[in-house]
């Protein structure tokens, strides 16, 4: 495992010159854009990279972005990797290694998820307060490595108060209202049936997507803070009136593109000041 680590954080050191960033922002599906939004140093295509698997699907580019956004020193994935892709779930895990042997510290992930709450519609922002892993996997399955995190890591506060807090705050500031709630996770690819998404809501779940997850996961278990944000593109199945397409979400990401990149631009400056 080590030896993954080090060849992909090797690529990237060889590309990128100076310091890491400390903290890394995922872009989920239809906000790939935001990358425009920051002055970009150094790029990095995933398949430079030894063992970044290359994400195939539509609104996700591929690439790595080493940079500053608001003045805030960045590295940012523009497009991640899903496990309905066909990729081990163990190996969404290694670029968040790769970054934190690099010396990151915080990671920040965005998605696109569906609503299970009705008052909580298409183009809404919520901030992730915790989550629920429905997939069955677990990016830490196999071989533990004492040097990356403890065997049975816990999982109580995968979203740091403090962060969600400054969430709030850059919100605040931005006169942009933020939803709060948990976020549950399926591999996908198909979405959800109401069957499903009714049982979710007993479960206490607000909002459901395919990603997040697993980087949140890996990143807890090897000391990084997390912050996560969803924009929710529509109403989950059978509280939507019709049926969900990817370019619904898509569609839905690219009009709320400037609330959410105006929210990022305040928060992340912020996200290393205690
Ligand atoms: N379900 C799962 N993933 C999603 C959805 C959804 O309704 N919308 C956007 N991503």
């Amino acid at each position: 495992m080590q030896n993954a680590i080090k060849a992909a954080a090797d690529a990237i050191r060889k590309k990128h010159e100076g310091a890491f960033p400390k903290t890394i922002l995922v872009l989920g599906s239809g906000l790939g854009g935001f990358g425009e939004r920051i002055e970009t140093k150094t790029t990095i295509p995933y398949g430079d990279i030894p063992g970044f698997p290359i994400s195939t699907v539509p609104g996700h580019s591929g690439q790595l972005l080493i940079g500053e956004a608001a003045g805030a020193p960045i590295a940012c994935m523009q497009g991640r990797l899903h496990v309905y892709e066909g990729h081990p779930i163990q190996q969404v895990a290694l670029p968040i290694r790769t970054y934190r042997a690099l010396g990151a510290e915080v990671l920040v992930v965005t998605n696109a998820a569906g609503s299970l709450r009705e008052e909580m519609g298409p183009g809404s922002l919520m901030v992730i307060d915790d989550h629920i892993n429905h997939s069955g996997r677990n990016p830490l399955i196999g071989a533990n490595d004492e040097e990356i995190g403890p065997r049975f890591p816990d999982m109580s506060e995968v979203y740091s108060g403090e962060l969600r807090e400054k969430l709030f705050a850059a919100g605040k500031a931005e006169g942009i209202d933020l939803e709060r709630g948990v976020y549950l996770y399926t591999t996908g690819p198909s979405f959800e049936t109401p069957a499903e998404i009714r049982m979710f809501a007993k479960w206490g779940a607000d909002a459901v997507g395919m990603s997040t997850v697993p980087e949140a996961t890996a990143a807890v278990h090897c000391g990084m803070r997390v912050a996560g944000m969803s924009l929710i593109t529509n109403h989950a199945a059978g509280i939507a009136a019709h049926k969900i397409t990817h370019d619904e979400t898509l569609a839905v990401g690219a009009q709320s593109f400037d609330k959410m990149s105006r929210l990022m631009l305040r928060f992340l400056p912020t996200v290393s000041q205690s």
